[in-house]
């Protein structure tokens, strides 16, 4: 998927977060470290740090989303991660962001901390952010499988 292609999926799905632009996309996979994996209606961003995997940005074009996109996107993920030897991953969500929060609360994420006020949203309010982790070393429990 072409960062503008993503961008345009980032800009339906993300409601009250700031999307990002091409550009900015475009800018944080020229790292080494980070990684995009994609499909035909979501995509996800995350970047492998040693033993740590944090996922950046993650959405399901709007006309996909409940049906498994992101689960598909986070067991791919998991299953990288894991084999790079990573032992969690980590990600900041919006405490506004009911859906996400959902999301993740399905995969077993666990909250570690919260950053206050971290957020400007699209509306220019203030948000709290939650910081998620979710422990995948070998013989710990994955996500809830995707049907
Ligand atoms: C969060 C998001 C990525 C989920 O994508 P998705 O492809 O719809 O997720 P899935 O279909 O894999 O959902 C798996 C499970 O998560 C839970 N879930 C997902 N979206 C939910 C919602 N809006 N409300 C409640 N639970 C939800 C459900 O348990 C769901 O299983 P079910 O549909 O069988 O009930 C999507 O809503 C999105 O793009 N949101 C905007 C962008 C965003 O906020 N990204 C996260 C930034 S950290």
């Amino acid at each position: 998927m072409t960062p503008e292609a993503f961008a345009e999926i980032m800009d339906r799905a993300y409601a009250q977060m700031r999307p990002w632009s091409a550009q900015e996309i475009a800018n944080t996979l020229a790292a080494p470290y980070a990684l995009m994996l994609a499909r035909p209606k979501g995509g996800l961003i995350a970047q492998l740090i040693k033993d740590e995997c944090e996922i950046l940005a993650l959405a399901t074009d709007p006309d996909a989303q409940r049906q498994g996109v992101a689960s598909s996107l986070l067991n791919e993920l998991i299953e990288l991660a894991r084999s790079k030897g990573a032992t969690r991953i980590l990600l900041e969500v919006a405490h506004a962001n009911r859906s996400a929060r959902a999301f993740y609360a399905t995969k077993g994420f666990a909250l570690i901390g919260t950053r206050l006020s971290y957020y400007t949203l699209r509306d220019g309010t203030k948000d709290d952010a939650l910081l998620l982790s979710l422990a995948i070393a070998q013989g710990q429990d994955g996500p809830a499988p995707t049907s």
